[in-house]
């Protein structure tokens, strides 16, 4: 999974573990992710979501260990801060930076591990995706969004990964693996204390919806899912 170093990653990896599961804790930062895996019983690569070189890396390392895998969880985001994300103000270096890792990445990893999740029994793509990449959300009045700032790049970014999610669902539906994207839900971690954001959320508690769906017997397919059923796309 990538992104398993801290925030949310680290504790979808937690909890995969405790369930089982041998994680593979892909890191940007090696030492880091070794760390965790140490942690964790399970084994660590270093992993960079927008370097082709580091990806095809860790593919062959995986493929090398276990030969398949089972779930890919990409998880691996970045918000882009607090500037030029502002209509009327928009850096494209930022949008490009943001989409580059939310949305290219995801691409990279899936078809990079393709052939390995081919060769597993039941397996599973998760994309740690976002309620505010829900359209219905972003443009009903009523909902809490319509009071937050309206940063661009991001929340784009994750609606078009929900849009990755269903074409992914449906082109791999014959290879019997399951796509489905989740919302952790506001939760306290870097990422959103860099925002200025207080938030009680735990990072366990948005790790759920992705645990669940990694370990759940029979996965549904095409979903943007949060711990209490789906978020509207
Ligand atoms: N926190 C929330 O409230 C919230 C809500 C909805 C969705 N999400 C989503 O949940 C996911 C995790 O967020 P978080 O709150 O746990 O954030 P976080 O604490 O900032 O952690 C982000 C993780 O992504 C990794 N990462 C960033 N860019 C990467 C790259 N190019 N290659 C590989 N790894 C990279 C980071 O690695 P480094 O340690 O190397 O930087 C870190 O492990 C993100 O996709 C985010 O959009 C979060």
């Amino acid at each position: 999974m990538t992104g398993a170093n801290r925030g949310i990653g680290a504790a979808i990896a937690q909890g995969l573990a405790e369930r089982g599961m041998t994680v593979i804790v892909g890191a940007r930062d090696a030492a880091s992710g070794e760390q965790t895996a140490q942690r964790l019983g399970g084994r660590a690569v270093p992993l960079d979501v927008t370097d082709d070189g580091s990806v095809r890396d860790a593919v062959a390392h995986v493929e090398q260990w276990y030969g398949r895998l089972d779930v890919l969880v990409n998880n691996a985001g970045i918000s882009g801060g607090g500037v030029g994300q502002l209509a009327g103000d928009v850096d494209l270096a930022v949008m490009r930076t943001v989409f580059d890792t939310n949305l290219f990445g995801v691409v990279r990893l899936t078809e990079a591990f393709l052939p390995l999740l081919r060769r597993a029994d039941d397996a599973r793509v998760i994309n740690v995706s976002s309620g505010t990449g829900s359209l219905t959300w972003q443009s009903d009045p009523g909902h809490a969004f319509a009071s937050t700032g309206v940063a661009l790049a991001y929340p784009a970014s994750k609606a078009a990964l929900n849009m990755l999610t269903v074409l992914y669902a449906k082109a791999l539906a014959a290879d019997g693996i399951a796509v489905n994207a989740v919302a952790p839900g506001a939760t306290a971690t870097d990422f959103t204390a860099a925002l200025g954001l207080s938030l009680e959320r735990t990072a366990e508690q948005g790790a759920a919806i992705a645990v669940h769906l990694a370990t759940v017997p029979d996965s549904p397919t095409g979903a943007f899912l949060q711990d209490d059923g789906p978020v509207p796309w």
